[in-house]
């Protein structure tokens, strides 16, 4: 079922906040009262996780308690996260709250398992310029807050964006061929401009916050997750800085994906690899930390016919395969 046929009013319904009342707090432990948790927030720490990854030493210097309280304390917040070994079962159950977002086209969401980008996980898009990667974010940025039962999870979008290339008009005219309120549909998309790459990590902590504050955001857009690290980082001898720094940055996106539930879409440039004499000579910058780091990897190209091409590669769980789908006034779509 193609998105673009139903006319039917989707953005209408005001995608609420609401602090998601399950996930434990600071305060939930013990020896952190309001007056202690205040303090950790001074110094950044605003969740379990960041928390449960501390040292004794650390939390004490920061949160002004003695070394056996932080140790109560981080011992805590490691067992309400389960940051140990689950069993299979278990495992299979934390996955049961995965959610996904359709991209459109029912072709590129097959491509993906079936049901779209998926939540807890970060999917890459890797392409030459005007590929699409742009306006594959953009389609994602509409479609996440579609109901549940539409493809999409009923949720807003964060969307980073380190090109200038975010556009609203863009937006507002994917959002009225689904039928959606294009207003409304904007409204809950938050744009950000990342201006270097330590602003970009600087903003990670500020999605956590929205989240703390009860912002329902289950998308997150990365577009470029590597320009300005390749930008800054260009000379040979700053690589191994360039790919610690972007190891890091990755880490903490899938960390937010982990920890909130949410899918993460990153954008990847490509650059010409002269060593490939056969098939597409190009090559994903950031090459195997980002790699590593992205569950789902997606190569996009131009196809034949105005069409375009997605291509999946090196997923834990499905097999490479390619597709093709279109990019119309409607954004991703499956036939022009
Ligand atoms: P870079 O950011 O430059 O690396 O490229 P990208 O991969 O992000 O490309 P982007 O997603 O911006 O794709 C641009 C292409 O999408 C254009 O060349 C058009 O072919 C297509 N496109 C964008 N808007 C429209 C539209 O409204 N209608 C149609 N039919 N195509 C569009
Ligand atoms: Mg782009």
């Amino acid at each position: 079922m193609a998105i673009k046929k139903e006319k039917e009013e989707t953005g209408e319904e005001e995608i609420k906040k609401g602090k998601e009342s399950k996930e434990p707090v600071l305060t939930d432990l013990p020896g952190i009262g309001p007056a202690v948790s205040a303090k950790l927030e001074a110094a950044g720490i605003y969740d379990l996780m960041s928390l449960a990854v501390m040292t004794p030493v650390s939390l004490g210097d920061a949160a002004g308690v003695s070394a056996a309280v932080a140790r109560k304390a981080i011992q805590a917040s490691r067992e309400m996260l389960q940051l140990g070994f689950v069993d299979g079962a278990e495992y299979a159950k934390k996955r049961e709250n995965i959610h996904n977002i359709t991209t459109g086209s029912k072709a590129f969401d097959d491509l993906l398992g079936g049901r779209g980008l998926e939540s807890r996980a970060i999917t890459e898009a890797f392409g030459a310029f005007g590929s699409g990667k742009t306006q594959v974010g953009l389609t994602l940025a509409v479609n996440v807050q579609l109901p549940l039962e539409k493809g999409g999870a009923n949720g807003k979008c964060v969307f980073i964006d380190t090109e200038g290339t975010f556009r609203p008009v863009r937006v507002k005219q994917i959002a009225e061929q689904i039928g959606a309120n294009p207003e409304k549909v904007l409204k809950n998309i938050m744009v950000a401009r990342a201006f270097n790459s330590d602003h970009q990590m600087l903003l990670l902590d500020k999605v956590s916050e929205m989240i703390r504050e009860g912002e329902p955001i289950k998308l997150m857009v990365i577009d470029s997750l590597t320009a300005h690290f390749r930008a800054e980082f260009a000379g040979r001898g700053q690589l191994a800085d360039r790919q610690q720094k972007l190891n890091r940055y990755l880490h903490d996106l899938m960390k937010l994906a982990e920890t909130h539930n949410i899918a993460v879409y990153v954008t990847n440039q490509v650059m010409a690899n002269p060593a490939q004499m056969f098939g597409d000579p190009t090559t994903a910058i950031g090459g195997h930390i980002v790699g590593h780091a992205s569950t789902y990897r997606v190569y996009l190209r131009r196809g034949k016919k105005g069409s375009r091409v997605a291509k999946l590669i090196d997923s834990p769980n499905l097999p490479d395969n390619e597709t093709i789908y279109y990019i119309t006034e409607a954004g991703v779509v499956d036939e022009a």
